[in-house]
């Protein structure tokens, strides 16, 4: 009989201890972080759902791969395997590997982007938006309005609408639009996918008007996953073949291979266009490192290239995608508010309606994440109107969604450990009426909720 929740297709050969604190430390703890979960040692945090990103637990086969390390300066062997990896797996011809997911952004916005032009994609991505910016670019969320809705139910809530891309470029003219940039999954909408059919019709009217598709693949894997489970005719073909067609829709795609490659660091961008990799490889080497190795050691390349087999294995991405829905739903059972359905890689609460007396000025996402750990030393991540951030002008973005992530890394954790998790959400929710909001101290000038500093309100 098939499990509800999938036990792990794996064994614990390594164990790494955890800090069990007191609540008394950990106030101590929050208080000295400036109530941002960001800015508290590791050593301080008991279950850490800040990320998902290069927080895996690698393979034994990777580890092993690391000892293959080739550390040549130019032309590495673990380049050509993951250059091959990433063309039998991806489909694309070029590879540039760089330091991790925002050194490929930055790479791929310098050589296609000229000031003024509209980058659209389906919602934003803190760092992809920065350099999108920082570029000249103007980004324009053209994802369907479900998506903006946390309570709505849709099976593909990160698709993008058409008619919102098509009105795009009618208002600015194609030449106005290098790429569209399409997230699978998207983080911010909740971890949610993009159907297969959406990539297609996508990338035809992208192309009838000589725009590229690029991906944001960094957790393709996932969607690939819910394609088999949710489209129709998809249902008995394997993640390897899902991926494969999802990925020849686009012209390329910048990866944060801390993600879905299953490794601790590392990054590429991958490109069909030769002209575009030549373009690519001249920057590479100014701001990452020799095209061959570009911002990776070559043990890195090797446990990338290992892992991205490994992320295409159904036991694994079935386990991962289970122990999610687990919490989501032990969460929802209680009443929780959360971002519907459940995502691939963490399950938002909403805080709004967490916290529904705490108006968004007083950062009830922000309140939610230092309330968690100083509660069980659980670390979740702010994701609402502080990574929202300022506009060009200075202006704030005040985002409709004010979540609260709780990041599953992947193979690290266990059920047990989602229990704790969630027994301490619920908790917090029971309490919720006599918890005030923050005040902003520090706010630095870019990417704010990395390094921003609070004080909780009149208590
Ligand atoms: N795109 C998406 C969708 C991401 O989630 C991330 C990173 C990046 C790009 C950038 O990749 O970190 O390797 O430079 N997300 C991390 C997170 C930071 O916690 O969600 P990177």
């Amino acid at each position: 009989m098939e499990k509800k929740y999938v036990a792990e297709p794996y064994k614990i050969k390594v164990v790494e201890p955890i800090a069990v604190t007191t609540r008394e430390q950990r106030e101590a703890v929050i208080k000295k972080a400036g109530y941002n979960t960001f800015l508290i040692d590791s050593a301080d945090v008991y279950i850490d759902l800040l990320t998902d990103s290069g927080t895996t637990a690698m393979s034994d086969h990777q580890w092993a791969g690391l000892m293959e390390g080739d550390e040549a300066y130019a032309g590495s062997k673990n380049f050509m395997h993951l250059q091959e990896a990433v063309k039998d797996v991806f489909g694309f011809k070029y590879t540039v590997p760089t330091h991790q997911g925002r050194g490929a952004e930055n790479i791929l916005s310098k050589i296609t982007i000229t000031e003024g032009d509209y980058i659209p994609g389906n919602m934003y991505f803190t760092t992809t938006r920065a350099h999108q910016e920082m570029n000249g670019g103007i980004f324009r969320d053209v994802i369907i309005d479900e998506a903006h809705d946390a309570m709505k139910d849709h099976p593909f809530k990160g698709n993008i609408d058409l008619d919102k891309f098509q009105a795009l470029i009618d208002e600015v003219g194609a030449d106005k639009i290098p790429y569209i940039c399409v997230a699978v999954t998207v983080n911010l909408a909740g971890g949610q996918p993009v159907s297969m059919e959406n990539l297609k019709t996508v990338s035809k009217l992208a192309h009838d008007h000589d725009i590229k598709v690029m991906f944001d693949a960094t957790r393709c894997v996932e969607n690939a996953y819910f394609i088999k489970e949710r489209e129709a005719g998809y249902h008995d073909k394997t993640i390897a073949e899902i991926l494969k067609e999802m990925m020849s829709y686009g012209d390329g795609c910048t990866m944060s291979g801390k993600k879905d490659c299953l490794v601790n660091i590392g990054g590429f961008l991958a490109l069909n266009d030769e002209d575009l990799y030549q373009k690519a490889t001249q920057l590479v080497v100014v701001y990452e490192g020799m095209p061959s190795y570009g911002g990776m050691a070559g043990r890195d390349m090797e446990a990338m290239a290992r892992g991205i087999y490994e992320s295409i294995d159904y036991h694994y991405i079935h386990h991962r995608i289970s122990q999610c829905r687990y919490l989501g739903e032990k969460l929802s059972e209680a009443g929780i508010p959360i971002v519907k359905p459940i995502g691939g890689h963490a399950v938002f609460l909403d805080a709004r309606a967490f916290y529904s007396h705490i108006p968004q000025e007083e950062f009830p996402a922000q309140t939610l994440a230092a309330q968690l750990y100083l509660q069980s030393g659980v670390r979740s991540m702010e994701r609402g109107i502080v990574s929202a951030g300022r506009d060009k002008n200075g202006n704030q973005y005040y985002p409709k969604l004010e979540l609260v992530r709780l990041t599953i890394p992947r193979r690290v954790y266990t059920y047990s450990h989602m229990d704790v998790v969630a027994d301490s959400i619920i908790d917090l929710y029971e309490n919720r009426g006599n918890v005030k909001g923050l005040k902003m101290i520090y706010e630095p000038p870019v990417l704010r909720f990395f390094t921003a500093r609070f004080q909780p309100l009149s208590s």
